[in-house]
């Protein structure tokens, strides 16, 4: 396995709406993020992920992308965009932007001009087909957040393909000159020496020549999935992208790639594929849905055990794994996979981190989840921003398929809103993060979880963190050692080893607040602890606890 500075670095996601306003607009923006680096570079991580700071309407809050190559009006400039690169470089802090290419915003310039006639040079950009016989959509495939894929355009009488909001059109990959323009504005980011790409949903980008019918899903709609997730021509894109672009720059990338399966991970992220780095699997945050996406229960642990090392051992000697629990579309990991109450919060927080970050592949941060953040306690619709919270309470419970009752608490617990709340810095008004009105509320906790009280005391999250951050980059066999699961059916701990070489390391974490028996196994009877969320030792598991030893063999 070659050895690489994306393999053993620590990835953290900035949500730049959500992380830190300069202005007191109430909207996070760049001045924002630079003004915090010192902040990110004392936790230890070594890469910044921007979610989508081009120009946008914001009709997804800025996954719908009007100009490729400008930053959003209410977060800043190019200048600040480039003062935030040279800050983040001058402290050895890498800027991965997010690409999102599967589709523009229909207020791109390109949309712009392929809506306007059917002759213009631009109509192929996009994907329009004319309606059905009695007028009605191409076909009957459903878009991501609610309604039909297709939207009827007036002024050339036919319907263009969005898989996203109606404002988000997908484009025409199979078009030689998107594929070109792309990869011209992907360029230009790289000479302006930015260090990587995290793409959103690429696994969408070939759709199958004809567009047939989807089986159909509870939405009414039918599913797109097998007709344009890993399409046709997705490699064969992926590979002309890393030809023209991405081999020419010392870059990381990370595919989102919904749906993958491991056979398809390889051919996306394998050692030598030449196409991505590495890939994001969903399995794990996709293994609880009741209704569509939405549900209100939490996945049993063999389940999640299962996934998790489906993927760490399969994966191992031929592609990246790519580590997270959260990101800008999920809930909190503490409240959806550990224990958000107050006694148990921070250590199910270190319990999680403990069980992610010993695991093989790069880990990912959420802004936020290092410090243990929370879901939001929601109380009425008029809380939520996402179009897609918003869209999916029109969908299941405005049209009578589900009572409010039902389908409340499963939106509150899987709202991507939970994940958007701002940061919490300190606690003084909106947690810090502005002196105006925030744009989405802050998270009532603020007053006891935030940065300003992590940051100085040693049993903080932050600060169990920054222990396994540090870790990391002591002990190889943490980003090279191969998994092996243990007791794959106990329902309440989840404990693996790793081996690289003569050296072996156990995790063990205890997924309840019980305290079921672990009998540590001989081997490691001498071994060193190398990190836990409880001070001494105990014969029994106590409620969340997690360890890591480490023996040579
Ligand atoms: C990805 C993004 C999500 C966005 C969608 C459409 O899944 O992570 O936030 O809404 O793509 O761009
Ligand atoms: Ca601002």
């Amino acid at each position: 396995m070659n050895k690489t500075w994306w393999k053993e670095a620590v990835i953290y996601q900035i949500y730049p709406r959500s992380f830190m306003d300069s202005n007191g607009d109430g909207i996070g923006d760049l001045k924002g993020i630079t003004s915090k680096l010192d902040y990110l570079k004392t936790l230890g991580v070594d890469v910044l992920w921007l979610s989508p700071v081009y120009k946008s309407p914001n009709d997804d809050n800025g996954y719908d992308i009007s100009n490729y190559q400008d930053i959003m009006d209410e977060f800043g400039t190019l200048e600040d965009f480039d003062e935030m690169l040279r800050e983040a470089h001058a402290r050895g802090l890498k800027i991965v932007m997010d690409l999102v290419v599967n589709h523009t915003s229909d207020e791109h310039a390109w949309f712009m001009e392929s809506r306007s006639s059917k002759d213009n040079p631009y109509r192929d950009y996009y994907i329009w087909r004319e309606g059905k016989e009695d007028g009605s959509a191409p076909n009957n495939w459903g878009a991501c957040f609610g309604g039909s894929a297709w939207e009827y355009d007036n002024a050339t009488d036919m319907y263009y393909l969005h898989l996203f909001s109606k404002k988000q059109p997908d484009l025409n990959w199979d078009n030689e000159k998107v594929r070109n323009a792309v990869f011209d504005m992907m360029n230009w980011w790289c000479q302006k020496g930015i260090d990587g790409f995290r793409m959103d949903v690429i696994s969408m980008i070939s759709k199958v020549p004809g567009l047939p019918d989807g089986p159909a899903t509870d939405s009414g709609y039918g599913d797109f999935g097998p007709y344009s997730v890993h399409g046709p021509h997705v490699h064969e894109y992926l590979k002309e992208m890393n030809e023209k672009v991405l081999s020419k720059y010392d870059i990381m990338t990370v595919g989102e790639t919904a749906g993958v399966t491991i056979e398809q991970a390889v051919k996306y992220a394998g050692e030598d594929s030449h196409e991505l780095n590495m890939v994001f699997q969903f399995e794990h945050v996709e293994a609880d849905g009741k209704y569509g996406k939405w549900t209100d229960e939490k996945v049993p642990l063999p389940l999640l055990k299962e996934t998790l090392s489906k993927w760490q051992t399969s994966l191992y000697g031929k592609a990246w794994n790519s580590l997270f629990w959260d990101n800008h579309d999920q809930p909190r990991a503490v409240s959806r996979f550990g224990d958000d109450r107050p006694e148990y919060r921070a250590v199910s927080a270190k319990m999680l981190a403990t069980c992610l970050h010993m695991m093989q592949g790069t880990p990912y941060i959420y802004q936020g989840e290092e410090l243990g953040m929370t879901n939001y306690p929601f109380t009425s619709m008029d809380e939520f921003r996402d179009i897609e919270s918003i869209h999916a309470y029109r969908d299941w419970v405005e049209s009578g398929k589900l009572t409010k009752e039902v389908f409340w608490p499963c939106l509150c617990n899987k709202s991507r809103d939970n994940a958007r709340t701002p940061m919490q810095w300190d606690d003084s008004a909106n947690g810090g993060f502005t002196t105006g009105t925030p744009w989405i509320q802050v998270n009532p906790n603020y007053t006891k979880i935030n940065a300003a009280a992590e940051v100085n005391d040693p049993d903080s999250v932050f600060s169990y963190y920054r222990t396994l951050l540090s870790l990391r980059k002591q002990h190889e066999i943490i980003v090279y050692g191969s998994y092996e699961l243990l007791l794959p059916e106990d329902p309440s701990i989840f404990a693996y080893t790793r081996t690289l070489g003569n050296e072996k390391l156990l995790t063990v974490c205890n997924f309840t607040d019980q305290t079921p028996d672990f009998e540590i196994p001989e081997e490691f009877a001498d071994a060193a602890c190398l990190i836990s969320n409880y001070k001494e030792a105990a014969q029994k598991l106590r409620p969340y606890e997690a360890y890591v030893l480490k023996t040579t063999l």
